[in-house]
C-alpha cells in the first residue's frame, strides 16, 4: 500500500533522511523504531509533505505522493496524527472531530461518523461538550485519533501516540490499533514504547542517524533484546 524508495530529506544543509527503503502492505501494522534523533518524526513528515527538501519515491495504493501537494495526500486517503497533537482551543471536542471531516468529500456523513467514532472512543463521547483543551494528554491524544479518523483513511501514520499517556490509557489505545487494523485500516506507528508496539505490529524496521539498520517481523525483533538495547534505547 505504502513504498518508499531511496527516500532523503534535508533540512537546510542537515541530510536527515538516508536513502531509506521500506514498505507497508495493506492491512499490515508497521513500527518505525529508533533513538530519539534517529529520524523517525522526519520520515512520516517526509511521506505527508511536509519537509521542504526530499528526493525519492513514496507511492501510495500506486500514486506517486511527493509530485502532490500535502493536502492531496489526505484525499488519497492517508492520515497523520503528528506527535504533538494540535487541539483547538476554544472548540469543543465536538467540534475538534467536526473538523477532522470538514476538507473530506464525505463532509455529508458528519453525523454519522460522530456517532461511529462516539462508539469508539468512549472516553470522548462522555465529554464531546467540554473544550478540547480541558482533555487530560491522553484523551487528547484519544481526540487527535479519533479525528484523524473521521475521514475514514485507508492508511493512518501515527507518531508517539503513547508519549506521556498513563498505562491504564495507553493500553486501551494499543488495542484500539488492533481494531482499526481489523477493520482494515493500515497504520505505521512510530513508537519508543517498543515491546507494546511490536506485540501488536506485523513487522518493524529500525532507524539509526536517518538509515534503515534492520528490519524484521515483528516477533522476531521483540525477542532480540541485543538489536534493541542497541537501537532503541532512550
Ligand atoms: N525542523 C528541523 N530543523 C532542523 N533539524 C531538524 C528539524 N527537525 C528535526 N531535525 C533534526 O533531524 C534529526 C531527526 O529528527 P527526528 O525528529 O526525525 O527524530 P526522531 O527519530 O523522531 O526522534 P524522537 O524520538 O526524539 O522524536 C535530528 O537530528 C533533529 O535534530
Ligand atoms: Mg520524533
Amino acid at each position: 500500500m505504502l513504498k518508499v524508495e531511496q527516500l532523503n530529506a534535508w533540512y537546510d544543509h542537515s541530510h536527515v533522511i538516508q536513502g531509506l527503503d521500506f514498505e507497508v502492505q495493506r492491512g499490515e501494522i508497521v513500527t518505525l523504531m529508533g533513538r530519539n534523533g534517529a529520524g523517525k518524526t522526519s520520515t512520516l513528515r517526509t511521506i505527508m509533505g511536509l519537509v521542504g527538501k526530499c528526493s525519492g519515491k513514496v507511492t501510495f495504493d500506486g500514486h506517486d505522493l511527493l509530485a502532490r501537494p500535502p493536502h492531496e495526500r489526505f484525499h488519497l486517503g492517508l492520515a497523520y496524527v503528528p506527535e504533538e497533537r494540535r487541539i483547538v482551543a476554544g472548540l469543543t471536542v465536538l467540534e475538534n472531530l467536526q473538523l477532522g471531516l470538514l476538507a473530506s468529500e464525505r463532509r455529508g456523513e458528519m453525523d454519522a461518523m460522530i456517532d461511529e467514532i462516539s462508539q469508539t472512543f468512549p472516553r470522548l463521547k462522555e465529554r464531546l461538550h467540554q473544550d478540547g483543551t480541558s482533555l487530560s494528554g491522553g484523551e487528547q491524544q484519544m481526540l487527535a485519533i479519533a479525528r484523524a479518523m473521521m475521514a475514514k483513511p485507508r492508511m493512518i501514520l501515527l507518531d508517539e501516540p503513547s508519549e506521556g499517556i498513563m498505562p491504564l490509557l495507553v493500553e486501551e489505545m494499543f488495542h484500539l490499533f488492533t481494531r482499526m487494523k481489523a477493520q482494515g485500516t493500515t497504520i505505521l506507528l512510530v513508537e519508543q514504547n517498543v515491546e507494546r508496539a511490536l506485540s501488536i505490529s506485523d513487522r518493524a524496521y529500525i532507524l539509526d542517524q536517518g538509515k534503515i539498520v534492520h528490519h524484521g517481523v515483528a516477533a522476531e525483533l521483540l525477542a532480540n533484546a541485543e538489536i534493541q538495547e542497541k537501537y532503541c534505547a532512550v
